[in-house]
Formats: C-alpha cells, structure tokens, sequence
C-alpha cells in the first residue's frame, strides 16, 4: 500500500495508460479522482477501482483553464487536499489540422521506396497544419498540464505538505516521430517539469515526466496493425508496452520510494529511444 492515505488526481483517467494508472493507484490505497472530458468513461474507469467507495469522478477539460479550477474546486471540498497530480490527458491529433493530409503523402512515399523508385512525395506536415490545430493539439497536452499543475501547487501550498506531480509526456519529444504539434508539446512538458521541479522544490514538491513509447490504449489501437508491428519491431524488447507498465512508473514517481528524484524524464519506452 505505497499510496496509503494519499489523494491523486488522474487526469484523461477514462482510458488507455490513465485508466490503468488510476486502478494502480487505487489499488496502492490511493483515493483516487477519476478525471476526464468524457463523464461516462470516467465513471466506467471509476467503477473499475478497488476502493472505489473512496474515489470520485470530476469531469474536465484540461485544455479549458475554468474547467480545471471548477475540478479543483470540487477536490478541495471533497478531501480539503491533493497529493499526487498525474497530468495525463492528452490527444495526438485533432480533426482538421492538416495531419491527415501528411499521412496520405508518408504512405505514398512509401509505397515509391517499396516499389524502388526514387520518391517524388514528401511528408512536408508542416505545409497543411492549421494554426487551429496546432493549437488544439499543444492547448490540450501542454495547457492541459500548465493549467492542473497551477491548480494542484496552490493547493499542496496551501496544505504544506508538498506532493508529487507527474507529467506524462511522450518518446516522440525525442524523436520528432508523430505530429510536430504533438512533439512540440510533449517536448514543452519536459520544460514544465524541469521549471516546476525547479520552482516547487523548497516546496517539497517533486516533478517528473514520463515518456512513453508505443503503448496499447484505444489510441494506438486505431492505427494500422501493419504500423502496430514494425513499432514493435523497432523496440530492442519486441514488443508494444501494456498500459499497466507505464502505470508502474507512474507510481514510482507519485510514491515515496523516488523521495529524492525531481526534474526527472523517465523513458518507459521498450529501448525505442535512448538518451
Ligand atoms: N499510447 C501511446 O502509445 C502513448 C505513447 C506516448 C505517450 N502517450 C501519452 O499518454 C497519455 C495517455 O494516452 P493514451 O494512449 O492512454 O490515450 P487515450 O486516447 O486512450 O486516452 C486519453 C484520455 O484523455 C482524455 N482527454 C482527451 N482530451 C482531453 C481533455 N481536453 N481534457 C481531459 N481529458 C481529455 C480522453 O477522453 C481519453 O480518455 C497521453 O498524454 C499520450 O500523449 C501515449
């Protein structure tokens, strides 16, 4: 019970690698709040918990700074107090930003190389993003994590007993693989946590990411099977992550056992990406 007593607050909770953070924690004796901008997943999530008798769901657009202080707001009135703040929530990718036009011309691209042509096609994504949805995309995943951690230090400040805040960010802030407004912002969330940690420190408040490789939620799911295996094939370990390994090194950094680890990026990506 490394979370006994403690209350965290999983945002994007109702699915993929935040659903399975939130029952780990739960299970660790956390009281859990079940955050998303979709109530109905949130309470599928919520009734997946042990202990669920103790935790709540709050529904939250992360990306929508009134959103999150309303959330806050509620968690304040509930328990008077937060002590983990898992930033999780997070999209890829949003309709109409151009990225659907990039990907055509990638897999065109690569159709040339695999016929052995010299290629005429480039991915050029920035060409077709929109300023809508780079905005969008960075507003969700690094708003997202501005706006609750704000909230959370006021309110592990106001409590005086310091907490962990962890950023879930993504390998791809490495690698430049995905959406460059996606990489962008994932790359902005390590600033945020080096800033923060910096800042919240004296605090006692810890800040660390996580970047994720390749992981099964219903994101990576809705990709091509075919894509799903040359990713697996590009991991030194063969394989695509679960959701409950990356909740794992969620609960490393929420629980005491890194009491001396702040401004920290862990890679829990299979060896897809070293540094
Ligand atoms: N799955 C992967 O391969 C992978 C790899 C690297 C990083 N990540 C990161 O991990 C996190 C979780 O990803 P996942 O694969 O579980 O995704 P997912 O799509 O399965 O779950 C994301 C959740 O966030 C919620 N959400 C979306 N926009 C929101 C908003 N504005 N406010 C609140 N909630 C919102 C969704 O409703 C959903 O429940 C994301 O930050 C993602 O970028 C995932």
């Amino acid at each position: 019970m490394r979370l006994a007593g403690k209350i965290a607050l999983v945002t994007g909770a109702g699915s993929g690698i935040g659903r399975a953070i939130a029952q780990t924690f739960a299970a660790e004796g956390a009281t859990v709040v079940v955050s998303d901008i979709s109530a109905e997943s949130a309470q599928e999530t919520l009734a997946s918990l042990a202990g669920k008798e103790t935790c709540i769901t709050g529904t939250c657009d992360v990306s929508d700074g009134a959103s999150v202080k309303r959330l806050f707001g509620e968690i304040e009135k509930q328990y008077g107090r937060l002590d983990i703040l898992v930033n999780n929530a997070g999209i890829g990718q949003t309709p109409g930003d151009g990225f659907d036009k990039y990907q055509a011309r990638l897999a065109q691209r690569m159709e040339q190389l695999q016929r052995g042509e010299t290629p005429t096609v480039f991915g050029d994504q920035i060409v077709d993003m929109t300023d809508a949805g780079f905005d969008t995309v960075v507003g969700v995943n690094l708003g997202g994590a501005f706006h609750c951690s704000r909230e959370a230090a006021r309110l592990m400040i106001k409590n005086g007993e310091g907490g962990s805040i962890v950023n879930i960010s993504s390998t791809g802030a490495f690698s430049g693989e995905g959406g460059l407004h996606y990489c962008a912002a994932k790359a902005g969330i390590l600033g945020l946590t080096h800033g923060l940690a910096a800042d919240l420190g004296p605090r006692k408040i810890r800040v660390n990411a996580i970047c994720p490789g390749p992981t099964l939620t219903p994101a990576l799911l809705a990709i091509s099977e075919e894509w799903r295996q040359s990713m697996a094939a590009a991991s030194p370990l063969g394989r695509l992550a679960e959701p409950e390994e990356v909740a794992t090194t969620a609960l490393f950094l929420a629980s005491d056992e890194s009491s001396y680890v702040t401004g920290h990026t862990l890679l829990a990506n299979g060896g897809t990406y070293m540094h």
